[in-house]
């Protein structure tokens, strides 16, 4: 590791002469800068479900969604508390809408994914239609698209919400409206989304949009279905078991510009081969239970847990009964830029 040149009298003075004009010497900084492989804040760290469950009900008591705008606790990365960070690149948080109650209309220039943790029937509207959620699916807001929330069936509903808040702000490119009033009009009826892109079919005119899917419910029941067919068709991956990543049907693209989403089956018994990547990456178990190494810590994880692993830690995952998890991270904008990594171990 290069160390930095040693500080003598003379070099810290000039430092301090030439630091009024606003100027600073690189060599002082520039191994941090400048690092031989990815040094984050972000550490590895796991939310039990039942304790964010727990203390979302008692947040659902002291404020309504309305008040709150949208209810929800942020998972903060224990290396880098007050930031609203999970990792360097993506913020997330657990959202809950009781019954009756609403996320009022509003649309900004960071785009959103939503994981069904708890609930079946709340609905998120975006951009004129509304869909119906369940455990296991996952909804897309995309950049600057109107987006409530509300909550019609008889059960409080719990997701997970995954943002590119860190990455917009790098880029100082937030913006955010309000609709002024709780839903927005609905003028397409439930479903038109996905049977003009989400039957393997497009509308024959179809020259495609803006990069993010046009379908916005990728919904479970189909996602687990064709994991169930993989598994028993095989062959399972050493790092990944079966593994599959949203897409844009338009483009074959991530599902997000900004953001990865994958699925991933890991068959009871299985234990992944080493494996390391530069896209720092959070997991949701939607099913299962198992136990993932990350780095020397080891969490154990049942359905409904929510962990995070930071760029280019190990990750060994080993599953006790058959285990699905969603995941999602950067590695779009990585892969744009050239930057993504990969590291299979001996896989
Ligand atoms: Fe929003």
């Amino acid at each position: 590791m290069q160390h930095a040149p040693a500080e003598t009298p003379e070099r810290k003075a000039f430092y301090a002469k030439i630091d009024k004009d606003n100027l600073a010497p690189l060599w002082a900084v520039l191994s941090d800068l400048i690092t031989p492989e990815p040094r984050s804040a972000c550490r590895p760290a796991l939310w039990r479900f039942d304790t964010i469950r727990a203390a979302m009900l008692e947040a659902g008591a002291l404020i309504t969604a309305k008040e709150a705008e949208r209810r929800v606790l942020v998972l903060e990365n224990p290396g880098m508390r007050g930031l609203s960070q999970i990792t360097t690149s993506l913020y997330a948080g657990v959202q809950l809408v009781l019954p009756g109650e609403v996320a009022p209309a509003h649309r900004h220039s960071q785009s959103a994914l939503r994981f069904v943790l708890e609930g079946k029937g709340a609905h998120t509207s975006v951009n004129g239609e509304r869909t119906l959620m369940a455990p296991g699916d996952f909804v897309i807001t995309p950049y600057m698209a109107w987006h409530d929330h509300g909550n019609h069936s008889d059960a409080p509903m719990f997701w997970l919400d995954g943002l590119d808040v860190p990455l917009i702000a790098a880029l100082d490119a937030s913006f955010v409206e309000r609709l002024g009033a709780d839903e927005q009009p609905i003028g397409k009826p439930l479903g038109d989304s996905s049977a003009r892109f989400g039957v393997n079919l497009l509308p024959v005119d179809y020259k495609g949009g803006p990069p993010t899917s046009p379908i916005f419910n990728y919904p479970y029941d189909r996602t687990r279905e064709a994991l169930a067919q993989l598994e028993k068709a095989g062959p399972l991956d050493a790092c990944h078991a079966i593994k599959m990543r949203y897409t844009n049907p338009a483009t074959g693209d991530h599902a997000m510009p900004t953001m990865g989403t994958f699925i991933q089956l890991l068959p009871k018994g299985f234990t992944s081969a080493r494996y390391r990547a530069t896209d720092a990456t959070v997991f949701a178990a939607i099913e299962g239970r198992g136990r993932t190494r990350i780095g020397e810590q080891v969490f154990e994880w049942g359905p409904k847990d929510i962990f995070v692993v930071p760029s280019w830690k190990p990750v060994v995952h080993e599953a006790e009964e058959e285990s699905v998890l969603f995941s999602f991270s950067d590695r779009p904008v990585q892969e744009k830029i050239g930057v993504w990594r990969e590291d299979r171990g001996n896989a």
